[in-house]
């Protein structure tokens, strides 16, 4: 990565009124990250220290979204709408600190990658001053053309001012560009608004550049790329982009997917090696799962670490705080919430376990419930290690099971059970010979009479 200092700049002052949404555009989300972070993220990865985010209403929250990635992000408000360049200026303090790069990059266009920012990059370090991240798209209808002549950018003219021979051209820019820090406010303050929309369009510094006698290029980039977002259709479209690249970088580092077009990640997922996860599960936000694990179908995992040799599903839900610890098991419509099942423990069938401890090797018998809730407060249930719960039990909490406790099926367990202890919280069963073939008699010969 190079020594050379560097701002980014993410415009993110769009209304985005085809999202048709009271939030703003760049904090719909994509992998359950809001898209203007996914910019800061890839900005800080190819080395951009400083970021300023210029942002229109809901200034505050778009900071918010990106201090996890950039803990010193500035945010700018650009008042009015008066183009691009107008917009970059109203960061025009934090370029006065000076900077060898200056990275533009818009808060909309959340797939960019760190490659493709440092390759821009790469040609500022080479001695241009502007380099212009393009793209060949199959359908140039709608973006600036890229005016090139023996490898030097001689301009970018937009759609309605192309000529017929320059509308023909398919290398488009992607708007995303970066300036040599040195260069970037003369260049800008040029930047004049003789144009039909009457905006100070970015995309003009390049002809300014060429003025001043400083170069300028083009860079390609891959259309996936720079897809700009401006309504949920094509918000859907990044998603997809976005996993499948996702599930391509699992597999190549180990993972087994059977299905991977039906598997979907969050930003921040993690899985190891030699994981296996079946088809159709949903990783929400904070999971963690370690090598060895296996994730059977119709899973849905949030805010849950798995360990080593765990086994999750089919049809499982981990919710925060889910900690499973070595080979334990959770199995089939199962519900797990801020609870650890320690190592080897099993939570097979049909059961509920929330704010718990399940301790090692315990087993958790089918439609075993933690009832946790009064309905005003949430309380503990702690099971030692290697304790039998029979099925159908309920545990009110707050309730301590000791070690190797052993409670009978169907028990309403409302007080502490000791270590070793065996514990019935039932009514005694009463059989009656006979009784059976009786009542059923009874019964019959009253519906006869009825009718
Ligand atoms: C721009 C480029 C065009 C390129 C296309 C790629 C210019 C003049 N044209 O066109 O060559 O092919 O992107 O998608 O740059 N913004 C502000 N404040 C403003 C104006 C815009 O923050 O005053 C932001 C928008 O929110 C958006 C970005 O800048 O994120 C681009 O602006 P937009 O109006 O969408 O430009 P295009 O017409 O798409
Ligand atoms: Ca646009």
């Amino acid at each position: 990565m190079s020594q050379r200092t560097c701002l980014s700049i993410i415009l993110a002052a769009g209304e985005g009124t085809r999202m048709k949404s009271a939030m703003p555009k760049v904090l719909h989300p994509i992998a359950g990250l809001p898209m203007v972070a996914h910019v800061v993220r890839a900005a800080a990865a190819a080395g951009a220290g400083d970021v300023a985010i210029v942002a229109g209403r809901g200034a505050d929250e778009v900071k918010r979204a990106a201090i996890p990635f950039a803990p010193s992000a500035e945010t700018f408000v650009q008042g009015e709408r008066l183009g691009t360049a107008h917009a970059v200026l109203a960061a025009r303090t934090a370029i006065e600190r000076g900077y060898d790069d200056i990275l533009v990059l818009f808060g909309d266009t959340p797939l960019v990658s760190a490659d493709a920012l440092a390759k821009a990059r790469a040609e500022l370090a080479k001695g241009a001053s502007v380099a212009v991240m393009g793209f060949h798209a199959p359908n140039p209808t709608g973006y600036g053309r890229l005016i090139e002549k023996d490898g030097a950018l001689l301009a970018i003219r937009e759609e309605r001012d192309c000529s017929e021979a320059e509308r023909t051209i398919s290398f488009c820019n992607a708007g995303l560009m970066a300036i040599a820090g040195k260069d970037a406010l003369r260049l800008l303050d040029a930047v004049r608004n003789d144009n039909a929309k009457r905006e100070f369009y970015l995309t003009d510094i390049v002809e300014i550049a060429r003025g001043f006698g400083l170069a300028a290029v083009a860079t390609e980039t891959a259309f996936e790329d720079v897809l700009g977002i401006n309504n949920r259709a094509e918000l859907a479209e990044a998603e997809a982009i976005w996993q499948k690249r996702r599930r391509r970088e699992f597999m190549l580092d180990g993972v087994t997917l059977i299905a991977p077009d039906t598997v979907f990640f969050s930003f921040d997922t993690e899985i190891g090696a030699d994981a296996v996860v079946e088809p159709n599960v949903v990783f929400g936000p904070g999971v963690k799962i370690s090598s060895n694990a296996v994730i059977h179908s119709f899973s849905h995992l949030e805010g849950a670490s798995v360990a080593d040799g765990c086994q999750v599903g089919p049809f499982a839900r981990l919710r925060p705080g889910a900690e499973l610890r070595g080979k334990a098991k959770v199995g089939n419509f199962c519900e797990v919430k801020k609870a650890v099942v320690d190592t080897g423990a099993k939570v097979n069938h049909l059961t509920y376990i929330g704010d718990a401890f399940v301790g090692a090797g315990a087993n958790i018998g089918a439609g075993t419930i933690t009832c946790n809730y009064d309905g005003f407060n949430k309380f503990v249930t702690d099971i030692g290690a290697g304790a039998f719960i029979g099925s159908n039990s309920s545990l009110v909490a707050p309730i301590k099971i000791g070690r190797d406790a052993y409670v009978a099926s169907g028990s309403v367990v409302t007080e502490e059970v000791p270590d070793g202890a065996l514990a019935f919280g039932r009514a005694r069963q009463a059989t009656y010979p006979d009784k059976g073939r009786q009542l059923r008699e009874k019964l019959a010969a009253a519906k006869r009479k009825a009718e």
